[in-house]
């Protein structure tokens, strides 16, 4: 019996497959390895019962033909897709980008299931499919639900995918709705942002907005506990589930003032104009997180302490990378 992640040479994808094996579950996965790396899983490497092989989900021969092979050698029991698009601003210039990466994976993997006779399905969803709603608490069944970049309408796009197979061959589907989350190994996100620009300009921090953007941030360590919590308890056949930390979250500026003090202690901070970083992200919102409380789930870290943990994490990768 073996659990298949798609991207799991990625950032969450690399904790969750620990995870797994460190529970004693065979992991088998893929990853075109366009952005994570074969650097992420040098430890799950070692584990004999870690098996990867380096595909493009959205050649779908190619990738049906790997998924096989996992098979033969062990039954795929369920499967965890998250493999994606991470460049949010790269998918609002060039839509087609989301379409492959974002939901054309998400197409693929159920196609892949279905024929291999796999039945339960994981997937990392984002709070990107809410789009925009100011104030308003995000609780699941919020609605209309408008997503302001292709990302979060790709995503939105495979949640509707999922429900339809979920009518059909699909017996179980845990659909997770990840705020920003944060952790090593860092692929992309703020906090590795600030780490190399302080890096290639020590003497000064440029960030995009001007830092009042406010969100709330999970370590990917509660990520993956709270995931495997939800595969554990939730008693929904489509089991829908925000994640987050509890709290209003912090500011850009608060990440970038952690950073400095960090990474280079006394560089100056000049931040740009308005509350948005680029197109197609949400400035702030407020997540509902009750849902999971009630299951019985609580994080234990708050977005502050998060952050701070994740920027001692980064800045120690980039010093030995
Ligand atoms: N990290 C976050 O803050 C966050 C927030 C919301 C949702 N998510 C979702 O969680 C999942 C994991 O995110 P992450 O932070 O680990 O991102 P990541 O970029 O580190 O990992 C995604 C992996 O998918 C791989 N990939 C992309 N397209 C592929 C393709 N066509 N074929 C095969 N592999 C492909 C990439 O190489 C990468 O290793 C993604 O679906 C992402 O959208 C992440």
């Amino acid at each position: 019996m073996s659990i298949l992640i798609t991207g799991i040479a990625g950032f969450v994808g690399v904790n969750l497959a620990q995870a797994l094996l460190n529970k004693g579950i065979r992991v088998c996965g893929v990853d075109n390895l366009s952005r994570g790396t074969l650097q992420n899983m040098a430890t799950l490497r070692e584990n004999p019962l870690f098996s990867f092989t380096q595909v493009d989900i959205t050649d779908s021969e190619a990738f049906i033909k790997v998924c096989e092979e996992f098979a033969q050698q062990e039954p795929i029991t369920e499967c965890w897709h998250l493999a994606a698009n991470s460049d949010i601003p790269a998918g609002v210039s060039n839509a087609a980008v989301d379409l492959k990466d974002t939901f054309m994976t998400t197409h693929v993997t159920l196609d892949m299931m279905k024929k291999l006779g796999i039945t339960k399905l994981a997937f990392a969803s984002s709070s990107a499919i809410y789009g925009d709603h100011g104030t308003t608490t995000l609780v699941e069944d919020i609605g209309p639900l408008l997503p302001i970049s292709n990302y979060g309408a790709m995503k939105l796009a495979s949640e509707a995918a999922i429900s339809a197979a979920t009518e059909s061959f699909l017996e179980q589907a845990w659909i997770f709705r990840f705020p920003n989350v944060i952790g090593i190994p860092a692929t992309h996100g703020v906090m590795l942002d600030f780490v190399r620009k302080l890096k290639h300009t020590p003497d000064c921090l440029q960030v995009l907005g001007n830092g009042t953007q406010q969100k709330g941030y999970l370590h990917v360590e509660e990520l993956v506990d709270a995931m495997l919590w939800i595969r554990a308890h939730a008693p929904e056949k489509r089991a829908l589930y925000n994640i987050g930390a509890e709290d209003d979250g912090v500011t850009v500026a608060f990440i970038a003032e952690e950073t400095v003090r960090v990474a280079q202690s006394g560089a100056r901070i000049e931040y740009g104009q308005g509350n948005r970083g680029w197109v197609g992200d949400v400035p702030r919102f407020v997540y509902s997180i009750d849902k999971l409380k009630k299951l019985g789930w609580n994080p234990k870290l708050n977005s502050t302490q998060a952050v701070q943990k994740a920027v001692r994490q980064i800045v120690e990768q980039e010093q030995n990378g």
